[in-house]
């Protein structure tokens, strides 16, 4: 497994502003959805490509083209909606899935409600959830898609604790990582310090 953070300045910049407590839901989830898709240029960064040949005003040339890479975008329900957007706008094509789950407020466990994913077990995942805190949630979806057939799976989080990373590394260690920020810890509630807050709540302004 790889571990990629995305150190842009854009990203960096970005991310310093959603983290701001007082940063309104329009504004975080706008933001949100411009980090995603820088994000996914590093994400989508090994694609191959493929030449084919056309014609410009002025002459043939072989050009480039991504060559049949076929993705689906798979947010873990609720927060991870909010990375989707950024994708799609980078890969119009891309089938969308759905994990539907949410952490136990007691136990921090994750609670299964939904699954719904294309049919195509071949298809690039990008799963895509901005907090990576336990990763009790992401190493449940991702033993949840293995166990549907997908074999290529890429895991996309805004912000994440060490302790996240360790638990996917460990646990799904085929599995890449790609991060705007990792951060210093988790608090006794198992949130990520200095994080952002809940992200469910700053997207969909439920709080
Ligand atoms: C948050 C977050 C992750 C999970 C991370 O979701 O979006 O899915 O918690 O925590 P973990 O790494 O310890 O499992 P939450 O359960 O709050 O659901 P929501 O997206 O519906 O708000
Ligand atoms: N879920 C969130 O939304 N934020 C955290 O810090 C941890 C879990």
């Amino acid at each position: 497994m790889a571990l990629h953070i995305i150190d842009h300045p854009l990203v960096q910049h970005k991310l310093s502003i959603m983290r701001k407590k007082d940063t309104s839901t329009m504004k975080f989830r706008e933001l949100l959805k411009e980090i995603s898709m820088f994000m996914g240029y590093e994400v989508t960064r090994d694609f191959p490509l493929t030449y084919e040949e056309i014609e410009t005003p002025l002459m043939k040339m072989n050009a480039p083209k991504i060559s049949g890479k076929k993705v689906v975008i798979a947010p873990i329900l609720r927060a991870g909606l909010g990375m989707v957007d950024g994708l799609t706008m980078l890969m119009p094509s891309a089938r969308i899935g759905h994990i539907g789950m949410y952490r136990d407020e007691e136990t921090c466990q994750p609670v299964f409600y939904y699954y719904k994913m294309p049919a195509n077990k071949e298809r690039l995942v990008i799963l895509t959830d901005p907090m990576l805190a336990t990763g009790g949630s992401a190493c449940d979806a991702i033993k949840r898609l293995k166990e549907d057939g997908y074999k290529s799976i890429r895991l996309m989080c805004l912000v994440a604790s060490p302790q996240g990373v360790k638990a996917v590394t460990e646990q799904h260690p085929d599995v890449d990582i790609y991060l705007a920020a990792l951060d210093e810890g988790l608090n006794e509630k198992n949130y990520i310090l200095p994080g952002l807050g809940d992200a469910g709540d700053r997207i969909f302004g439920t709080r």
